[in-house]
């Protein structure tokens, strides 16, 4: 299985970023997790961080196609990005939403998800293993 994993805004700065809610580990940590995970359960995962709405957008356009599924922590576009949610719409392949945080636990702001109808299921509050708890719901069939 070919899996895109797509990391939006300020996830590039774990490890320093809000450490009482992020941890202490940074982001090339977090893909070498990730990556360790798929190769050892062989999948092939490709991950992709951008601060920016419009080159999430044109990244999951240009490359979907060659993927089964996408896992994707939309960051704080996750709360407001229609744009995001309309993209992830257009694409028929597997989709889960995760998050590091309970983001149902924290600000208001953040206990809502534009993008949770349009995906397939959303893990949160999990750290680093709600990717792993993500490829995992990907590899036992759990999403049709
Ligand atoms: C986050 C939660 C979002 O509210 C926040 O803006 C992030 C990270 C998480 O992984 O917990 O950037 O998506």
């Amino acid at each position: 299985m070919n899996i895109l994993i797509i990391n939006g805004p300020n996830l590039n700065l774990l490890g320093t970023r809000e450490t009482e809610i992020y941890g202490n580990s940074t982001y090339k940590v977090l893909v070498q997790y990730i990556k360790k995970y798929a190769k050892v359960h062989k999948v092939s995962v490709k991950i992709y961080q951008s601060n920016h709405e419009g080159k999430i957008i044109d990244y999951i356009q240009k490359h979907q196609k060659k993927y089964q599924a996408i896992i994707i922590n939309p960051g704080a576009f996750t709360h407001y990005s229609y744009a995001i949610r309309d993209c992830l719409s257009a694409y028929s392949l597997k989709k889960i939403e995760v998050h590091l945080s309970n983001i149902y636990e924290r600000e208001d702001f953040r206990k809502v998800s534009v993008i949770k109808d349009v995906v397939d299921m959303s893990v949160l509050g999990k750290g680093f293993d709600s990717y792993i708890e993500a490829i995992d719901l990907l590899l036992k069939g759990e999403i049709k």
